[in-house]
């Protein structure tokens, strides 16, 4: 049953050029910063932790600080026209400008993958308070989404140089048991997916894990084509996603219309219990994607025994799959602003490392329903 093709797993014995200690934060570039750190913490059940705005001496925007277990949501909003992050929102509404990673040394992390050809979006920045030094810097990646590396080793501030501790003494949700960034999806255009394998190889030295074809991605209106590509440790897994032939319009095609262009399609966020979290979440108004109910009938023959009970999965619509290393149990929210564009994923892996292969059909008809709500299939 599975045909995915899993390559390179073997560590290499070629010194990592680009060690990655995982996600630091995701920020997010929104039409009203206030109210979507709002959002993120009612719906979601993250804490607030910094601020920067006027008051801290940032003039020309808000960045609201969020954080849950090991995850860091940054949301950003301008307070002028003519400014990038303002433009940023007019060309794609809101999604997220930066995927951050963690580094033990930014100014090597930036040299390295200039050198072997990224496109330099920060130059290395040496970023200090009474708290200590952040440095930072960055590379353009797909459209105008950017990587930032972060070295925070000698910092112990709130966030980093610039924000101020934040809180709201009247509303401090309760966690939904988000954990961390369990891998983050771009959606490119026709052709560009294996250009931009390319560029993860080449410039930050990830390896191609897992390689979906359209045959593997398709219903019977439409397709795709996948690569999954992770870095040495396989703390940072980035699939890139491209539109294929289908008798309709793929859905990533919807989201290159409506993001304005590339960008990032999904954020898949870790739970250790996804009924739990699912439950919370939906409790605290987060829409989810439902398959038909008869994808539970096949489901034990499919996947055989699992730890969890049916009944709570099928009502809640979290999808199974396994492979050979195990299972995973995962849910997929409806985009979570006016745009069908950026949606998250909620996952749980019980041993498998792969992606939910087997739930692609089931899922890609769920969203061809609601694509096709929205005329746009
Ligand atoms: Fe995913």
């Amino acid at each position: 049953m599975k045909t995915e093709t899993i390559t390179g797993t073997k560590e290499t014995a070629q010194k990592d050029f680009l060690p990655l200690q995982g996600t630091d934060y995701v920020e997010f570039y929104t039409g009203n910063a206030k109210q979507a750190a709002h959002f993120y913490m009612s719906a979601f059940g993250f804490q607030a932790l910094a601020y920067a705005g006027p008051e801290t001496g940032t003039r020309d925007k808000v960045s609201y600080v969020l954080r849950q277990n090991k995850l860091t949501f940054v949301l950003t909003t301008a307070l002028r026209t003519d400014n990038a992050i303002a433009d940023h929102v007019y060309d794609h509404g809101d999604g997220v400008k930066v995927l951050a990673l963690r580094v033990d040394d930014a100014e090597s992390a930036w040299y390295e993958t200039t050198k072997r050809g990224g496109k330099s979006f920060m130059e290395p920045k040496h970023l200090k308070d009474e708290h200590g030094e952040v440095v930072m810097s960055g590379i353009h990646t797909y459209g105008e989404t950017v990587h930032l590396f972060i070295e925070r080793k000698n910092y112990n501030g709130p966030f980093m140089p610039g924000y101020q501790a934040w809180s709201n003494p009247y509303f401090q949700p309760s966690d939904t048991g988000l954990l961390y960034v369990d891998h983050c999806v771009g959606n490119v255009g026709w052709n560009q997916m294996n250009p931009r394998v390319k560029f993860y190889e080449e410039v930050m030295g990830f390896r191609n894990i897992i390689s979906f074809d359209d045959k593997d991605i398709s219903t019977e209106y439409s397709a795709l084509m996948s690569k999954v590509m992770s870095n040495g440790n396989g703390y940072v897994k980035f699939p890139i996603n491209e539109p294929a032939e289908g008798k309709k319009k793929s859905q990533v095609e919807e989201y290159l219309e409506f993001y304005n262009g590339e960008g990032v399609q999904h954020v898949a966020l870790a739970t250790h219990n996804i009924v739990q979290t699912v439950t919370e979440l939906r409790n605290r108004g987060v829409e989810f994607l439902k398959v038909p109910s008869n994808y539970y009938d096949t489901l034990p023959g499919r996947i055989g025994k699992i730890d969890e009970d049916l009944a709570p999965l099928k009502e809640l619509g979290i999808l199974v799959d396994r492979d050979d290393e195990g299972y995973l149990l995962q849910v997929f929210s409806k985009p979570i602003q006016d745009r069908p564009t950026l949606f998250f994923e909620i996952i749980q892996r019980k041993g498998a490392k792969s992606f939910g292969k087997g739930n692609f059909k089931a899922l890609f008809e769920a969203l061809e329903r609601e694509q096709e709500a929205r005329g746009n299939l």
